[in-house]
């Protein structure tokens, strides 16, 4: 028994086959391969390569095709190696093979699945946008329905200082803002069409790729036909936007399990986004911000396998790219199962704000205030950062807060400590002080949430 002898015989053509294969991943590019041909059909006309009534023939033939693939009347079968195949078939099939067969004339596969991965991930682009916009309303309608509440800011997950909570729910509003400006920008740049560069040097046929890519809803098409069918840097920045848009998705998701937990208590989730414990009959678990957490990291996974899968290819097209497909869809599934789920959670968390605001000012968030007071007072901040920070040191001793110090308590500390201190020793004076551009006062919250929402509307 050897392992590789006899391969031509029997076993390993089918191994070769099941190898190379790909109708199970990239069949969801039909649609966009018959647009393609229908547009080469066109270019071919245009160049005395089909007569009028040829292509009028084509063009049926490729309805037709088109109709029974959206029926489901037409399927690739095994022996089918890709999309391109298997809809070759078809069309021979329609058409006849003297007809159809003349379509293949001045394209190539290499710039058949070049325009058409691009032709499908410009459209899942704008479905993960309205995905992350929905999840952007949901956080802005919370912000809304707490105009006044108020939460322990962090860093390091400590205690820093007092915010709104519709501040914090905007903070990441903007990240998400952000990787829909990615995807828009990136979307400038795929939109150019390989399509036209054939195998990798061009055609010899007269036909014009710019027909085609205006055809296809591309802006032009690409400057080079090595570069067109040979880079798929287009494939992996759509997979970074996607994989950065998880992974801001997952800090919220962060947040919201922390703030579910009993010591926090910040929220409770509805029912209907939340699961049980088949043994602990009190669990109520935040899955939705698990999976979402967990799925960042595939998504992750799927641009530094992407990246990988391109690193060393020689110029142009090699067979090791029909690896980049599977990590973009499934990106893109991903996002999709997650888009509704999460927006479905987070628009119906219920905020504990008595709970927050009665942690806002605890574990001295307030002192910054007393310094930046000292400072308005005239105090050198490097005073007034040791005067406060001797109140948190004389109100910890005490146990009780900075606005618990008595007047001779603070006079004792620095002169300039009067009782006037008092007017930002509570939250909403602390928070309400906070007023320049972009701070979590009340007012320039409610500025940074209509700035977004006019912006979003803009688009
Ligand atoms: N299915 C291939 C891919 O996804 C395209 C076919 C190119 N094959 C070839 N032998 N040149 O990249």
């Amino acid at each position: 028994m050897q392992l590789w002898g006899g391969r031509f015989a029997s076993g390993p053509a089918a191994a070769m086959a099941a190898l190379s294969a790909s109708t199970h991943f990239d069949w969801r590019l039909a649609p966009y391969d018959i647009a393609g041909s229908r547009a080469h059909a066109r270019v071919l006309h245009e160049a005395g390569l089909l007569d009028d009534a040829e292509l009028a023939s084509m063009l049926r033939a490729l309805d037709d095709l088109e109709a029974d693939v959206r029926s489901g009347a037409f399927t690739p079968t095994v022996g089918d190696e890709d999309v391109h195949t298997a809809l070759e078939r078809g069309l021979l099939d329609r058409a006849g093979p003297e007809l159809g067969g003349k379509l293949r004339a001045g394209r190539s596969r290499n710039d058949q699945v070049a325009t058409q991965f691009r032709m499908w991930l410009r459209a899942a682009a704008r479905r993960v946008v309205a995905g992350a916009l929905d999840v952007i309303d949901a956080l802005v309608a919370q912000a809304d329905r707490h105009p006044e509440a108020v939460l322990p800011g962090r860093t390091h997950l400590q205690h820093a200082q007092p915010v709104l909570l519709a501040h914090h729910l905007l903070a990441h509003a903007q990240s998400l803002q952000r990787d829909i400006d990615r995807l828009r920008d990136w979307d400038v740049r795929a939109a150019e069409s390989p399509y036209g560069s054939g195998a990798l040097a061009g055609s010899s046929l007269g036909l014009d790729p710019d027909a085609v890519a205006a055809e296809l809803g591309f802006a032009a098409a690409v400057e080079n036909s090595i570069d067109g069918t040979a880079s798929r840097d287009f494939a992996a920045e759509f997979a970074f936007a996607v994989a950065m848009l998880g992974v801001n998705l997952s800090r919220i998701a962060e947040e919201v399990i922390i703030w579910n937990t009993t010591e926090f208590g910040y929220v409770t989730l509805d029912d209907a986004w939340a699961t049980g414990s088949s043994i602990m009959p009190q669990k109520k678990n935040p899955d939705v911000a698990e999976l979402t957490r967990g799925k960042a990291g595939r998504l992750i996974g799927n641009l530094t396998g992407l990246l990988a899968t391109l690193k060393a290819q020689p110029l142009a097209y090699n067979r090791d790219l029909q690896e980049d497909k599977e990590p973009v869809f499934d990106s893109v599934a991903q996002l999709e199962l997650l888009f509704p789920a999460l927006a479905g959670m987070l628009g119906t968390l219920t905020f504990s704000t008595d709970r927050m605001a009665e942690l806002a000012p605890a574990g001295f968030t307030l002192a910054t205030d007393v310094a930046e007071w000292l400072v308005r007072q005239g105090v050198p901040f490097r005073v007034a950062h040791e005067a406060a920070g001797e109140s948190v040191r004389a109100a910890e001793e005490r146990g009780v807060g900075l606005e618990e110090l008595t007047d001779d308590e603070l006079a004792a500390i620095h002169p300039a400590l009067t009782p006037a201190v008092r007017e930002v020793l509570t939250v909403a004076g602390s928070i309400a002080s906070r007023d320049a551009r972009g701070g979590t006062a009340p007012v320039r919250v409610r500025e940074q949430r209509d700035r977004l929402v006019a912006r979003l509307a803009a688009h």
